[in-house]
């Protein structure tokens, strides 16, 4: 069995990897200090009061950044903006992070649902990122090539080649063996990349696929842990890892390379977690202090739960008519939480500090 990257790979060794030592003791070192900081995380996302904070901000940021390893850029500004007007007047770039946001939350449901990961949910996943995507391949011709335009992979040809494939990592993922589901998911997303199993999406899709995984085999309770950002500021050593295990079974690295993603995100968002709760923290005390009169609690939390906020948003929370929320809303600007701007006919309300936060 030999690999060449210009001839479609249906030679793709099936899982589990064969002659590797997937318990290596580098391997088991770093889980023990991965586990640790999730085990972190996982404890300081349960203290926020409303969890849909965390999730819709932290979501929205991944969003943006796998998006971005696709060359899809845009601003915190508009992709902040865009999803307070729930998607209309966005551009394309937009479009398609909020489109990868909505196939987050379309995992997370099915996981909740107690779904297990399958192809049918792979294939949903993908459609929801990118609606030209219908299913599987059945076609020749998808190629991964680089920035010179080599072809770099050929992933499996054939569509019953392809699915075979799949179910046959479906199986591992639910094999009773005593593998770390750490090392397990890092060898999924490896398989998953290689099979490659639809024209377009594939990167964006394998990453949902790790953070369900996480909250399936319970070390995680809520997607709070993106590996999008790290991916992208170390986007080369993830190329390579993926080539080096095609081209040289380069198991080890390539588990090592993720294990180290996951252990430094979940640091990353622990601290992200706590600055935020700080924020929600002293917003809160400032009301209370300055605007007594229209302090409550369910107002902070919508303040938080995306960084614009807009009149509507007030009033559909059931907690004023409009000329109160307008009224409340400009006493908040007044004490320098928020600052107003129109946008056509429309009035927004950024929360400076929660918005500095998120993308310092
Ligand atoms: N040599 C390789 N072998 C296997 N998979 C690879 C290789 N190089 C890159 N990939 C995977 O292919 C993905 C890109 O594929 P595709 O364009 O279908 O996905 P995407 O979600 O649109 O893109 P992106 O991941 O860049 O956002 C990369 O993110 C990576 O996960
Ligand atoms: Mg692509």
């Amino acid at each position: 069995m030999s690999f060449d990257r210009t001839l479609p790979y249906n030679d793709l060794p099936l899982l589990p990897p064969q002659g590797v030592d997937l318990e290596s003791k580098a391997i088991l070192k770093q889980i023990v200090s991965t586990s640790r900081a999730l085990a972190e995380l996982k404890g300081a996302g349960d203290l926020i009061p409303n969890q849909s904070v965390l999730l819709t901000t932290l979501g929205l940021q991944e969003a943006k950044y796998s998006s971005e390893i696709e060359n899809i850029v845009t601003t915190n500004d508009e992709l902040y903006r865009a999803f307070a007007d729930e998607g209309r007047f966005q551009d394309p770039a937009t479009k398609e992070v909020l489109h990868y946001n909505q196939a987050l939350w379309v995992g997370f449901e099915a996981v909740r649902a107690q779904l297990p990961l399958t192809t049918n949910l792979f294939e949903q996943l993908a459609r929801t990122i990118k609606p030209s995507v219908s299913g599987v391949r059945k076609l020749p011709g998808t190629v991964i090539a680089n920035s010179r335009r080599e072809v770099i992979y050929t992933p499996p040809e054939g569509e019953s080649v392809i699915r075979d494939k799949l179910a046959n990592l479906e199986q591992f993922l639910y094999a009773q063996d005593d593998l770390d589901p750490l090392v397990k998911m890092t060898i999924m997303h490896y398989q998953f990349e290689a099979i490659h199993p639809f024209t377009d999406g594939n990167g964006r899709t394998g990453r949902i696929l790790n953070i369900l995984y996480l909250i399936e085999s319970s070390l995680l309770d809520i997607p709070v842990l993106y590996l999008s950002r790290y991916i992208i500021e170390n986007k080369n050593d993830y190329y390579l890892g993926l080539r080096r295990v095609t081209e040289e079974g380069a198991w080890e690295d390539w588990i090592l390379y993720m294990l180290r993603a996951v252990e430094q995100t979940a640091l990353a968002t622990h601290s992200k977690v706590t600055a935020i709760r700080g924020v929600m923290h002293e917003v809160g005390e400032k009301v209370k202090a300055e605007l007594p009169s229209i302090y409550r609690k369910e107002l902070i939390e919508l303040l938080f739960r995306q960084p614009y906020c807009k009149i509507s948003f007030v009033t559909e929370a059931g907690m004023s008519t409009r000329q109160t929320a307008s009224n409340y809303l400009k006493q908040l600007e007044r004490i320098g939480v928020l600052r107003g701007f129109k946008r056509g006919t429309e009035w927004y309300y950024i929360n400076i500090p929660f918005f500095e936060l998120l993308t310092s």
